[in-house]
């Protein structure tokens, strides 16, 4: 009996070990003096990491936040760590049009160049709410936010090239499906789908601004960042599901180790010719079918523009 408990908990230490070997840690010290980032998200968890590391190198980091009392003590924390005294907070809700712009003004106001933007904020929301816009909550903060951010620094990351632009999606988007009569689940509310289907239309639209983009010199990538033990698994309704998450926990890596990839997407020389991929762990990964539908892509962007006001 004895003997049976000693072999399954050797075993289970070592698929572990193995697991946390093989996640992906970026390898490069590349500085990034004179590079200009903004980090949505940055107050905590992997958009935090991210941030911190790149203010170690010495870029000048803009924290894109919501909550200015929990940016201003990531900011303090930030500093303090990295001795770099460029790192600035500017407001983005990302729930709101309006502070979407308001934010992209005032970057087009001080802000000369952006060399890497980083779309990391997100939230696993899977209320069914309208946002001031009219568009689902979950689908907004997650998807149509981002898009109209990117949209409107464009032409700012173009004047920046060689520039890039990084988008932290999840491995879930497998599950989510693109329905265009129901972008907003205006007919068929499905909670733990709104999150898989923002994720998918983050992938389709790498896809399709990556063929907007050649030739420019600004590349697009996205990534799965691993599973982080970060708040989303609270939110998971069912008991056993998250009871067996939870049991799984030290496989999951922290908000540390859940950065490597992103750091990796903004500094490696390796891929600064590299735009429309999907990466995990540092490495280009498979993506499914559905997420390179040209088509669907296509469509995605013109409903997008629409419903984003862009057109
Ligand atoms: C991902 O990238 C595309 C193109 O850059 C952007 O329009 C979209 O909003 C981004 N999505 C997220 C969730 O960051
Ligand atoms: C990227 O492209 C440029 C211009 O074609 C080239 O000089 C550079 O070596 C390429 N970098 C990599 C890592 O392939």
């Amino acid at each position: 009996m004895l003997l049976v408990a000693l072999l399954l908990i050797s075993i289970i230490t070592i698929i572990i070990l193995s697991v946390k070997v093989s996640s992906g840690i970026c390898k490069f010290s590349h500085h990034l003096a004179g590079k200009t980032v903004i980090v949505t998200g940055a107050n905590s968890g992997i958009g935090f990491e991210t941030a911190n590391n790149l203010a170690q190198r010495g870029a000048r980091v803009i924290l894109a936040c919501r909550n200015l009392e929990r940016a201003e003590c990531a900011r303090k924390k930030i500093i303090d760590s990295s001795g770099n005294q460029d790192v600035l907070i500017l407001q983005l809700d990302l729930e709101s049009f309006k502070s979407i712009r308001n934010f992209v003004d005032n970057i087009y106001k001080t802000e000369k160049h952006l060399d890497i933007l980083i779309n990391n904020g997100g939230n696993y929301c899977t209320e069914n709410k309208k946002t001031e816009d009219g568009l689902l909550k979950g689908m907004q903060i997650n998807y149509f936010g981002p898009f109209l951010l990117t949209s409107l620094l464009l032409p700012l990351l173009k004047k920046s090239a060689p520039s890039r632009i990084i988008n932290v999606s999840s491995f879930l988007y497998v599950r989510g499906r693109i329905d265009f009569e129901n972008l907003n689940m205006e007919k068929c509310f499905i909670k733990y789908r709104v999150y898989e289907n923002a994720k998918l239309c983050t992938m389709l639209i790498t896809t399709e601004l990556d063929r907007r983009l050649q030739g420019t010199g600004v590349t697009v990538n996205c990534l799965h960042p691993g599973v982080v033990n970060t708040n989303i698994m609270e939110a998971i309704e069912n008991f056993f599901v998250r009871a067996i998450l939870k049991t799984l926990k030290s496989f999951y890596k922290n908000s540390w180790e859940g950065a490597q990839t992103t750091i990796f997407l903004a500094v490696s020389p390796e891929v600064e010719n590299i735009s429309g991929k999907y990466f995990k762990d540092c490495h280009i990964a498979e993506l499914a079918q559905k997420a390179q539908n040209l088509d669907v892509a296509r469509k995605l962007w013109d409903t997008s523009e629409k419903l984003v006001g862009l057109k």
